[in-house]
């Protein structure tokens, strides 16, 4: 427990100076279950937990083994078993594999890259609005949460007044009722209103998007056909539901944990600024470094073997991600921030046939946003006064509050 991750090579600090304490010891803990225990049964949690990178990747791999259908863990109350419909991240062959494909034909990657110019005009829109308040800006209120949650919107077509219900939809699912929350009758009971409200609110813009004939991601949704099936109402919904709640804080969490990396690395800002080439194999490590999930679940579909282990049918598996990302056997030098590694094959989007569906646009997100953030400051860092505060690490990894002092560039100073 006492193996910290190795000094940070510019500033000396252990596991790098923007780590909580709480995440100095995750990652600790993590070093040593690694070591020792790389495939361990948690009595508390009842997870089976895995730490090594060639084990958690076989666990994304082996879908016949390990199973995402986790109907059994929930409780089975109303408001769930509605959005678990459309909900293929919990699905198994043969269902994902015609709810991700048709959904795929609406999501495709031109697509993705025909956001880029608005993307573009959202951010700089909103580092405008920032200014105006001083020359520190909070990059998780000010950027991070309402980038993604603008572009998520604006692809469905909901309005810019209701995105306060979004993030508060999110944070529901995600943060405030703590990670196990969606398998326990208190954490189901807590989330019902807020995921009720979701797919009331979801479902009408559905069906009124049925009702005319138009242009756009949910007019594709709704034309999408494959062997004459095509989606109903409640798993249009229950992807629009996926697509706010898995592709918004962890969108946020790339772009802050991108800018508490680059503060921890000046050297690698500067060639970033002189090289913008680079950011995409930069963001590639961010997200490496800096898992945003903590864990990816699975349910054993039968016994089977696991590093030693005899891991029983129905059984709960955990993949620590974090844990992946800093395995020597996979990335030689792991604590090291390195914006060249490669190769880089992180597990941070997950692996196989459940691969993120919106890694390209979260890519896209990162990219244009630290491109604008290099252009417009030349010098910008982390607040010494105010420091930075952070998710619970057994939830999520990122900023929760990130104040960054800027300087605009010469002619055009920041009020
Ligand atoms: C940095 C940002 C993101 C991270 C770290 C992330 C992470 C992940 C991971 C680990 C999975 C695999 C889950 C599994 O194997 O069970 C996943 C699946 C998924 N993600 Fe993301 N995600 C991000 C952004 C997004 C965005 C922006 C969207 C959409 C707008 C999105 C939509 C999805 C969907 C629909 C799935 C389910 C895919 C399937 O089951 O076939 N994600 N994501």
């Amino acid at each position: 427990m006492n193996d910290f991750p190795r000094q940070h090579k510019e500033t000396g600090q252990m596991g790098g100076p923007h780590f909580s304490d709480a995440m100095r010891r995750t990652l600790a803990h993590y070093t040593h279950m690694r070591r020792e225990e790389p495939v361990s049964h948690d009595p508390r949690s009842g997870r089976w937990q895995v730490f090594r990178y060639a084990d958690g990747l076989r666990v994304m791999q082996e879908a016949e083994t390990f199973s995402n259908d986790m109907s059994e863990f929930m409780p089975s109350v109303e408001e769930l078993v509605a959005f678990q419909k459309g909900n293929f991240q919990n699905m198994d062959m043969p269902r994902h594999r015609v709810l991700r494909g048709l959904v795929s034909q609406a999501f495709t990657p031109r697509f993705v890259e025909s956001l880029e110019p608005r993307i573009g005009e959202v951010t700089r829109r909103l580092l405008d609005a920032a200014e105006e308040r001083g020359d520190t800006i909070d990059i998780v209120s000010d950027l991070a949460h309402p980038l993604p949650v603008t572009v998520i919107a604006e692809v469905m077509g909901l309005p810019r007044e209701d995105h306060g219900l979004f993030r508060k939809w999110a944070y529901a699912l995600l943060v405030d009722n703590g990670v196990d929350a969606i398998r326990s009758e208190e954490g189901v009971a807590a989330m019902a209103p807020s995921i009720r409200e979701m797919n009331d609110y979801l479902g009408s813009h559905v069906r009124r998007h049925r009702a005319r004939s138009g242009t756009g991601l949910i007019h594709d949704l709704i034309r999408a056909e494959a062997d004459g099936r095509r989606l109903d109402d409640q798993e249009i919904v229950g992807f629009l539901g996926l697509m706010l709640i898995a592709g918004f804080l962890t969108t946020s969490a790339l772009l802050g944990n991108a800018v508490l990396c680059l503060d921890e690395h000046p050297k690698d800002t500067a060639e970033l600024r002189k090289d913008p080439g680079l950011l995409p194999s930069a963001i590639e490590e961010v997200l490496r470094y800096r898992s945003p999930l903590i864990w990816l679940d699975r349910r054993a579909a039968r016994d089977t073997r696991l590093s030693g282990h005899t891991v029983p049918q129905g059984a709960l598996v955990s993949v620590a991600l974090v844990s992946t990302a800093r395995d020597p056997e996979a990335f030689p030098d792991p604590d090291t921030f390195d914006i060249a590694r490669r190769p880089n094959r992180h597990l941070s989007f997950g692996k196989g046939a459940h691969v993120c569906l919106g890694a390209p646009l979260a890519r896209l997100e990162a990219r244009v946003a630290l491109t604008e953030l290099l252009t417009r400051y030349p010098d910008f860092a982390v607040s010494t006064t105010q420091p930075p505060q952070f998710h619970d690490p057994e939830g999520l990894q990122a900023p929760s509050r990130l104040p960054l002092r800027v300087t605009r560039i010469a002619g055009n100073p920041i009020r």
